[in-house]
């Protein structure tokens, strides 16, 4: 099959440069989308006068027959037509004779890949933002399943506060909302059309750019040929919004992984979504969430890959730019399946709410008992030092602070009174949290239901 270039070439191409310089192994990715934007480019041309009725028709019947095989699985992608534009175009012509000659009239690969790009990004956005909408339902019903199970926040991995489960779970749906607002922000900057602007200067066809832009559901044209065939800010964004998104998913496995441990024992994973020991019998292991957390290097380091990709090319275009696909198909792939993983895991875990609630109170209830004096008048400071000690105290003693009398409490501050013996209740302390955003049990319910609304859940 010949080249497009072999006019100017003496030579043949070495097959190490062929090798080396073939983008078609990955960038078939975008075949669908190289069709459709195709498509848009024949009835533009002929909107312009530069292609007859006729030799649009046949473009279009062409294009889709190849769209078919495509989609089949029957299309025979050659390393040696470099990439998967060229590999189009070139049985294009084999198909249609010379008038598939036409198709690449007033268009350079440039305006074409980044086009290509853009379309596939948007339409890919979308499947992560649905898949993201499904894992904050699954969050939303675990926390309307779980506003009575108390268990303590950790800072620091020490167990600080009392909180609500639910409490726990809506932070998550939480985080997941600003993650879907970085890939709606990447679709934004995605959501600009190209093509149009030819190799960098523009093209010496009278298109419509509008028209094409219509064709294809661009919101906006790109209003600089050389930016639009040179820039790849808009797949930066789309690598920085999956890079949150997963370590924001690292995060949620990691305290997955610590709970399901024996010493914690919070929950339960199931053994269809864990794998097993080669040699010890007794391990039940949750790699799919070590996975998780495992993956967010590869979307952290497709980032980078590209920043550095960009950093010093000239202006306009520079083959470099091939560089930017494999991150890009490599990140949405991965998220897609990492909050699918998640959302897998959510639905199939148990929670033990005994060992949860057991662990939720004890020192847990410390600042509260600062607080008491506090409300007596105390400053915070004097406050925080007498239940210092008291916890000093029963370090010491080696007992637990529900086992303290009311005399030995008073023996600290004469402050205390019967009414300080209830603090060593957990749900009662969380329910003192009564803040806009906090953990009382009326608190979270308002936000319960502000989020059920929000997801439109019933
Ligand atoms: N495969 C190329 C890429 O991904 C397509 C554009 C090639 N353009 C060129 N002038 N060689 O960037």
């Amino acid at each position: 099959m010949q080249k497009p270039w072999e006019g100017r070439f003496k030579e043949k191409t070495e097959e190490f440069v062929e090798r080396f310089t073939q983008s078609v192994s990955f960038d078939k990715e975008l075949a669908l989308w190289d069709i459709k934007q195709s498509k848009a480019h024949v009835k533009t041309l002929q909107k312009a006068g530069v292609l007859t009725e006729e030799e649009a028709q046949k473009l279009l019947l062409g294009l889709e027959d190849i769209e078919k095989d495509i989609k089949e699985g029957s299309f025979d992608f050659k390393q040696e037509l470099e990439d998967v534009h060229m590999n189009i175009e070139a049985e294009l012509i084999r198909r249609l004779g010379e008038v598939g000659g036409k198709l690449h009239t007033a268009r350079s690969r440039n305006d074409q890949v980044a086009t290509d790009e853009r379309l596939y990004i948007k339409d890919k956005l979308i499947e992560v933002i649905q898949s993201l909408r499904a894992l904050r339902r699954e969050l939303v019903k675990l926390a309307e399943r779980s506003v009575d199970i108390l268990l303590p926040s950790y800072t620091h991995l020490q167990r600080a506060q009392p909180i609500r489960l639910a409490h726990y779970f809506l932070a998550y749906r939480e985080m997941f909302l600003s993650d879907e607002q970085r890939f709606m922000n990447a679709y934004r900057s995605a959501d600009c059309l190209p093509l149009g602007s030819g190799a960098s200067a523009g093209v010496d066809f009278p298109l419509d750019r509008f028209y094409t832009a219509e064709l294809l559901g661009f919101g906006r044209l790109c209003r600089n040929s050389l930016q639009a065939t040179a820039e790849r800010d808009f797949i930066l964004d789309v690598l920085y919004a999956c890079a949150v998104c997963g370590m924001r998913l690292s995060r949620l496995s990691e305290d997955l992984i610590i709970w399901s441990t024996e010493e914690f024992g919070f929950v339960d994973l199931p053994d269809r979504l864990c794998t097993g020991s080669s040699i010890m019998p007794q391990k039940k292991n949750p790699d799919v969430l070590e996975l998780i957390r495992g993956k967010t290097g590869r979307l952290y380091g497709n980032l980078m890959n590209l920043l550095v990709v960009l950093k010093g090319l000239p202006m306009a275009y520079n083959r470099d730019l091939q560089e930017d696909k494999e991150p890009l198909f490599d990140s949405l792939r991965t998220i897609k399946d990492c909050i699918e993983g998640i959302t897998l895991v959510l639905e199939g875990m148990s929670i033990r709410a005994d060992r949860m609630g057991k662990a939720s109170g004890g020192f847990t209830l410390m600042t509260d008992l600062a607080n008491y004096l506090v409300l007596k008048g105390i400053p915070f400071r004097q406050a925080h030092k007498a239940a210092g000690s008291i916890t000093a105290y029963l370090l010491e003693k080696g007992k637990k602070p529900e086992e303290l009398t009311l005399e030995e409490l008073r023996s600290f501050s004469e402050l205390y009174q019967e009414d300080a013996l209830e603090l060593f209740r957990p749900d009662r302390v969380a329910d003192r949290r009564k803040t806009y955003g906090g953990t009382a049990k009326e608190e979270i319910i308002k936000r319960l239901q502000v989020a059920k609304r929000e997801e439109g859940m019933p």
